[in-house]
Order: C-alpha cells, then structure tokens, then sequence
C-alpha cells in the first residue's frame, strides 16, 4: 500500500458502529446535511456533507475553505463526539486533537473524484478517516494527478489512516455497494474524515 497508508478493517465492532449512528443522527440534527457546489461551475457534488468540531469544510462557487459555522444555518458545527474523537487519539499518533470531523453521506449512485486533501495547514498530521454502512470502493494513488492508482474495499467498520507520502495522495470513491451493510436504515454509507486543520 502506499508509503503512510494503513487500512484498519474491522476496527469497530458493530456495537460501536450503531452507538456511532446515533450520535451522528444527533448531530446532522443540530447541522444539517447540505450539498456542496464545485467552485466556479456550481456543479452540485453527488454527496451531501455537513461537519463537526471547530472547524468545518465547505465547498461553493467561491471555493473549498475551512469556516467556523454552517454555510446554511451559520450555527457553529457541533461538538466531535468523545468516541469519535477516542478513535482519532488511538490511531492517529498525532499530539493534538482534530479540529475537523466532515461527514460525507452517499445514497445511490453518489461518488467522489480523486482529490488530495491540502486545504489545512498542518501536514504533519495524519487524515483518518472512518466508514460506516454499505461497503465502498476507495480508489487511491500518488501525489501527482494521472498516475497509477489501485483500488480497496471499505467496509462498515474500517477507519484508514493517510500519513507520511500518503498524506496527500490523491484518493477517491469510485462507488459504493447498495446492499453490502445492514447498518444504516435507509442504506447508504457514511464517511468521517478526521483533520487537523491549523498548525499544533
Ligand atoms: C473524502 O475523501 O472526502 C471521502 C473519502 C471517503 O468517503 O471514504
Ligand atoms: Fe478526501
């Protein structure tokens, strides 16, 4: 796998995963869902997203950026919820807290294209990211755009680690499997992208 990639399946069991869904639907109460715009064209993203923590990330015509409150509601994001945030202080081997929690949600046919993450200021820093319902195909390469890539399954339960040279590779989903988790209800998969976003 790629230099700094570490992929954890399984790492919650599935008590921890409903206890996780029931925090999360707590949240996406007080912050909402919404579905962000590709800069310039407004192009509707396939996902619908909202954040936790101090800072949230956001996309619209004027670009990607990290703000404090909901584009939408301009609350501030609810709290990182303690288990999610005991996950991050397990695994990340990062001194400080994230500061960031993006909750991406995929129904249907949504997607993600490869995109690095580099809108924080803090590289050192491990992303962690944690999966949640169906099963998706993840898609990963290097830090340049147009090289190889290799593809991995994340399943209900999995958290990735992206450190070191895999920081900033470029990553993707591809799809997600309809029917592959009895998690969620309504079915769909949920994504927590964990960052710290300013400098420790
Ligand atoms: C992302 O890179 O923002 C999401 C990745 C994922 O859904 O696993
Ligand atoms: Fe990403």
């Amino acid at each position: 796998m790629n230099n700094g990639m570490k992929h954890y399946p399984g790492m919650l069991e599935r008590p921890a995963q409903e206890a996780l869904v029931s925090d999360l639907r707590q949240c996406v109460q007080k912050a909402p869902l919404f579905v962000p715009l590709m800069p310039r064209t407004g192009t509707p993203f396939s996902v619908r997203m909202t954040n936790l923590g101090g800072l949230g990330w956001v996309s619209d015509r004027a670009g990607y950026r990290y703000q404090a409150l909901h584009p939408d509601l301009g609350t501030p994001w609810p709290q990182i919820p303690p288990a999610i945030l005991d996950i991050w202080r397990a695994i990340s081997g990062f001194q400080a807290d994230p500061e960031a929690c993006l909750i991406n949600f995929y129904q249907g046919t949504a997607k993600m294209g490869l995109h690095q993450d580099k809108d924080e200021e803090e590289f050192a820093a491990p992303v962690v990211s944690i999966s949640l319902g169906d099963t998706a195909i993840f898609r990963f390469g290097g830090t340049s755009r147009g090289g190889k890539t290799q593809s991995l399954k994340l399943s209900s339960g999995d958290v990735l680690v992206m450190s070191g040279e895999s920081r900033l590779c470029f990553h993707g989903i591809d799809r997600v499997m309809t029917g592959t988790s009895t998690l969620l209800k309504e079915g769909g998969r949920i994504n927590l992208t964990l960052r710290r976003v300013t400098k420790a």
